[in-house]
């Protein structure tokens, strides 16, 4: 696929007006994505689990206008109008004009609200956007006389959401998705996410993730500035290449269900990126002192027990805590007795691997 596969032809059918709504999840990158090219792509391919709790709902209603040189549309989140937002959404439609050549024919309202408390901390990039790339593929396919599969709608959702927001190209369909190319893993693209195509563990299929919110604050730095410092950093190349190698080694565990060497290079993942930040320049630490209190009781408590449990971060404090369903009883209370006290008002979100986005209704 390139670029070009994504242009429409001219659409033939003409719409007044309608409503589409969309919810779209969240997703953990396993193997990170940080540091990007031109137009979105990535220095190097990542991995992530789908999330199934936490989600963006996005309803979008759209009214015939007269053309002319202005987007036209409006932004609510939790029915509070959001003319804060309106800039990231004015580049985002910049940037897919020409793949959605129908934006200046309406007026949009786009209504949002998301299933986690907005200033977790929790990223809502991922969920929303990827949730707005897919109301604006059902008008598309709605304007569309020729028929729009359903493998060209995710692809087109992916490779739109992309733009949007480099790591919601991973929330449209199923539930271990990759972005970037790479050698090892065939059909994987620089332009739009695809699922996962090899075996995978049961081990791995009901996945938990029970997120650990130990800072609800705005983030500290926006996940663009911090791309942007990997342009010129001293670790950069050997950072990409890491990926890659990871995401390869990672295709051994998947399939093997070797949970040690998981946690082993999830953990390993989540501390590099934090790294990154930590020797970039200008540098910043966005851990907390009670994110490093959790990650050395977890790790306390799998020498004591033995049981499969790991953590990995976002580019920020929270803390995701992974392990098998199979273990979760006992590592759930482990979580509530001695991990919730670090976190703010004691928060935390038990979410699991999750199957990708879901039309509401059209
Ligand atoms: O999609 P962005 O530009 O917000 O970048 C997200 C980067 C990380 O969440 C830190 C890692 C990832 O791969 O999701």
């Amino acid at each position: 696929m390139t670029e070009k596969d994504f242009i429409p032809k001219a659409y033939s059918q003409s719409i007044e007006n309608g409503t589409v709504t969309w919810e779209s999840p969240s997703n953990i990158a396993l193997v990170k994505y940080w540091g990007k090219k031109k137009d979105q792509i990535p220095e190097n391919p990542s991995i992530s689990f789908t999330l199934n709790i936490c989600k963006t709902i996005t309803n979008l209603t759209f009214t015939q206008k007269e053309r002319d040189n202005d987007f036209s549309f409006e932004i609510f989140l939790d029915e509070e109008k959001k003319d804060d937002f309106k800039p990231k959404i004015e580049t985002f439609f910049k940037r897919v004009e020409v793949y959605l050549p129908f934006l200046k024919d309406f007026h949009f309202q786009i209504e949002t609200s998301n299933t986690f408390p907005h200033s977790s901390g929790i990223a809502s990039s991922a969920s929303g956007m990827s949730a707005l790339a897919l109301c604006l593929m059902s008008l598309e396919r709605s304007l569309s006389v020729v028929e729009v599969t359903d493998e060209y709608f995710n692809q087109k959702a992916s490779f739109l959401a992309r733009l949007g927001s480099g790591s919601a190209s991973r929330s449209i369909e199923g539930d271990l998705i990759v972005w970037g190319k790479t050698d090892v893993i065939e059909g994987s693209s620089n332009l739009l996410a695809t699922k996962y195509p090899y075996q995978v563990h049961e081990k791995f299929k009901d996945y938990q993730d029970t997120i650990l919110l130990v800072d609800k604050g705005e983030k500290q730095v926006s996940s663009t500035v911090g791309h942007n410092l990997m342009h010129n950093h001293p670790y950069a190349q050997n950072r990409f290449q890491q990926a890659h190698d990871n995401l390869n080694a990672l295709k051994l565990i998947l399939e093997s269900g070797d949970l040690d060497k998981f946690i082993a290079l999830i953990e390993s993942e989540a501390l590099t990126l934090h790294a990154m930040m930590m020797t970039s320049m200008p540098y910043f630490i966005l851990m907390k002192p009670n994110t490093l209190e959790i990650i050395n009781k977890i790790w306390d408590f799998r020498k004591d027990t033995g049981l499969h449990v790991g953590f990995t971060l976002d580019a920020g404090a929270n803390v995701h805590v992974l392990y098998p369903k199979k273990e979760a009883k006992v590592i759930l209370e482990f979580i509530k007795d001695e991990l919730v006290a670090y976190c703010q008002n004691e928060q935390y979100i038990c979410d699991q691997i999750g199957f990708g986005a879901k039309l509401i209704n059209n």
